[in-house]
């Protein structure tokens, strides 16, 4: 049975978002419809969650001690990882002290930290099929690991990133020296481990949402979203629709995949079924073949289409599954999500065109409120939904297309 309390009681339930972006942002609208108490903390003040939050708080989320003192002084009843930049171990060990509950777990959390943790997870404990892969930790290593293996084209990436930062492809001999040096400039912890892969030349790419969450008897249950296909460039997403179409064998594949990586990242301390939440896994797909990416054990950006695709979005049934609430993971109608980019470095934007926007048939937007832009900061997203995704997708990219950001 789930209870929940009254926000700024003694009975409150009280959720920590570590990480309070665009995603987490709606995962905090979502609590709040629940009546939970929330606190959110980010790197830097006004970050986005904290605005809809009841408290704001700023720290250095890798910083351990920090870390650890805020957990303690707030007593969440959840924590929920929201960024992969946390101190994990420390997110371990309170888990294992009992002093902390931690979504999904705190081991998923460290695991997908890093890309090492979830890929010699997924390739060497689990089997799953994935790019051929090597670690390295100079050039000459990397060299000697394209040698001996993995060829041309390649693609290089920090061991410690997201959103594409550091990650190049090698075409050939001529592109490594370049490749390295970007993935050293563009590491979240330069500590100079790269991941070289194979370049899987895929027919198209999707991220399978999959949600862990308590079924009727208290059980938990595995429910899967429709396939959300999406376009990526420089390794950060541009678009994505709601379903992708798929031979029913690579679905089936898909699936099968997500429900290995999620049973395992859901594994409680002692084994036990534990791992409440969503998690996004991302598959390459050539014909009936799947390979393995990469899985979030959170809510994923491609995953911002189901704002206007789905009954509950990924952030509601994010907040439902952790809270242990059922869960109804269906499709409500097609639709397509398009990002709209800061295009400038500055403070305090404005939007100009958000009308000419919302004039598009069928479409949504989120702005996110970020304090400040870069050229290549997502700061809102474009939806819309329609008949079918081509349609969704044309009008998603028309509307954010006409949401001009600029300086005052
Ligand atoms: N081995 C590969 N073969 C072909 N394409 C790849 C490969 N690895 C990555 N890509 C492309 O680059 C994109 C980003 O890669 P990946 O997901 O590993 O990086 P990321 O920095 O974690 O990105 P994000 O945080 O946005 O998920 C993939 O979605 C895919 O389009
Ligand atoms: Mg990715």
């Amino acid at each position: 049975m789930t209870t929940l309390g009254t926000p700024l009681t003694p009975q409150a339930t009280k959720v920590m978002l570590l990480g309070s972006g665009e995603l987490g942002k709606e995962v905090l609208i979502a609590l709040q419809r629940l009546g939970v108490e929330t606190i959110a903390v980010d790197r830097y003040d006004h970050a986005p969650g904290q605005q809809v939050a009841h408290h704001a708080r700023t720290i250095t989320m890798s910083d351990p001690a920090q870390l650890k003192a805020l957990i303690e002084a707030e007593q969440p009843h959840l924590v929920v990882p929201e960024i992969e930049a946390i101190a994990t171990p420390m997110l371990q060990e309170l888990e294992a002290a009992g002093t902390v509950q931690v979504v999904p777990t705190a081991r998923a959390a460290r695991l997908t930290m890093d890309r090492e943790g979830i890929r010699r997870l997924a390739a060497e404990t689990l089997g799953l099929p994935t790019s051929p892969y090597q670690f390295c930790d100079s050039l000459e290593e990397l060299q000697a690991a394209i040698d001996a293996g993995i060829g041309y084209p390649c693609i290089v990436k920090p061991v410690m990133s997201s959103s594409g930062k550091g990650q190049s492809k090698i075409n050939g001999p001529a592109d490594v020296q370049k490749a390295w040096d970007y993935a050293m400039a563009g590491g979240r912890v330069s500590h100079g481990r790269v991941i070289v892969e194979g370049f899987i030349d895929f027919d198209y790419e999707i991220t399978q949402l999959t949600v862990r969450a308590r079924g009727a008897n208290g059980q938990i249950e595995t429910h899967f979203c429709d396939p959300i296909g999406h376009v990526q460039v420089g390794g950060d997403y541009v678009e994505s629709w709601q379903p992708m179409p798929m031979h029913p064998a690579a679905l089936e594949r898909s699936r099968q995949i997500a429900k290995t990586i999620t049973d395992n990242l859901g594994q409680g301390l002692n084994g036990e079924p534990a791992g409440l939440g969503l998690y996004g896994v991302e598959l390459f797909v050539q014909g009936e073949q799947v390979w393995f990416s990469e899985v979030s054990p959170r809510p994923h950006d491609t995953g911002l289409v189901t704002l206007c695709t789905q009954h509950q979005s990924e952030f509601e049934l994010h907040a439902r599954a952790i809270l242990g609430l059922p869960v109804d993971a269906s499709l409500r109608n097609p639709g397509a999500s398009a990002v709209i980019y800061g295009g400038v470095d500055a403070q305090g934007l404005v939007f100009d065109g958000v009308d000419e926007a919302l004039a598009v048939p069928g479409t949504d937007l989120r702005l996110f409120g970020k304090p400040e832009s870069f050229v290549k900061r997502r700061m809102g997203v474009a939806l819309a939904r329609a008949a079918d995704t081509d349609t969704a997708r044309a009008n998603a990219k028309l509307a954010a297309s006409r949401v001009r950001p600029r300086t005052v």
